[in-house]
């Protein structure tokens, strides 16, 4: 009984941390350098993770320097990290506090019936950081900025998936 209820003051306390104004700023600043490489940022998810493109039925067991100049990837790849521009716009603000509910609450429903499992959201969350740091500028503050951020967010995706 304990240790759930130890767990669940720190679920929520994952949820509850908003970031600081700064980290806020340096999470939008560093993101808006790189928001629009949708295609460059899912490819690099699916390289360093084939199992994730395997997921996916139009995507599975293809060549991704081919696909990676297809249409139908290029309309994934802007569905996907719109989806994170979505968020990260709404990022320190605690008014946004419902929206970023909302739009977590969709993405764990959806990809809950897709059978989407925690461990593969964290590739995804190690691929998206390893892209980051080889394509803005990255120091201490901006890593702690993101670690913050994407501890959030993974919090509440995973209180529901
Ligand atoms: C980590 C592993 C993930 C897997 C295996 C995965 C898999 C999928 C699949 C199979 C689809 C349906 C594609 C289709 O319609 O053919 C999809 C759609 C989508 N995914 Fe993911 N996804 C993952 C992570 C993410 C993440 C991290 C985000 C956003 C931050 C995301 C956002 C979306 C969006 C916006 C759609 C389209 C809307 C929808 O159908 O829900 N996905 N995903
Ligand atoms: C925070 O969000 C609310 C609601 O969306 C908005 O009215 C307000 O201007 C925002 N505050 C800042 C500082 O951006």
């Amino acid at each position: 009984m304990k240790f759930f209820a130890v767990l669940a003051l720190c679920v929520v306390g994952a949820i509850a941390a908003p970031l600081s104004a700064d980290q806020a700023a340096t999470v939008q600043s560093t993101w808006a350098s790189v928001r629009f490489n949708e295609v460059d940022i899912l490819a690099a998810v699916f390289a360093a993770y084939p199992d994730i493109q395997a997921r996916f039925p139009q995507f599975a067991g293809k060549d991704l320097a081919s696909l990676k100049d297809s249409a139908a990837f290029a309309t994934h790849a802007g569905r996907i990290v719109g989806f994170i521009s979505e968020l990260i716009a709404l990022v320190g603000n605690e008014s946004n506090a419902p929206a970023v509910n909302t739009l977590i609450g969709q993405l764990a429903a959806s990809h809950k019936g897709r059978g989407i499992a925690p461990a593969q959201f964290n590739e995804f969350r190690t691929a998206l950081v390893a892209y980051l740091q080889a394509n803005v500028a990255w120091n201490a503050a901006v890593e702690s900025a993101w670690t913050a951020g994407l501890d959030n967010i993974f919090g509440l995706l995973f209180a529901q998936l």
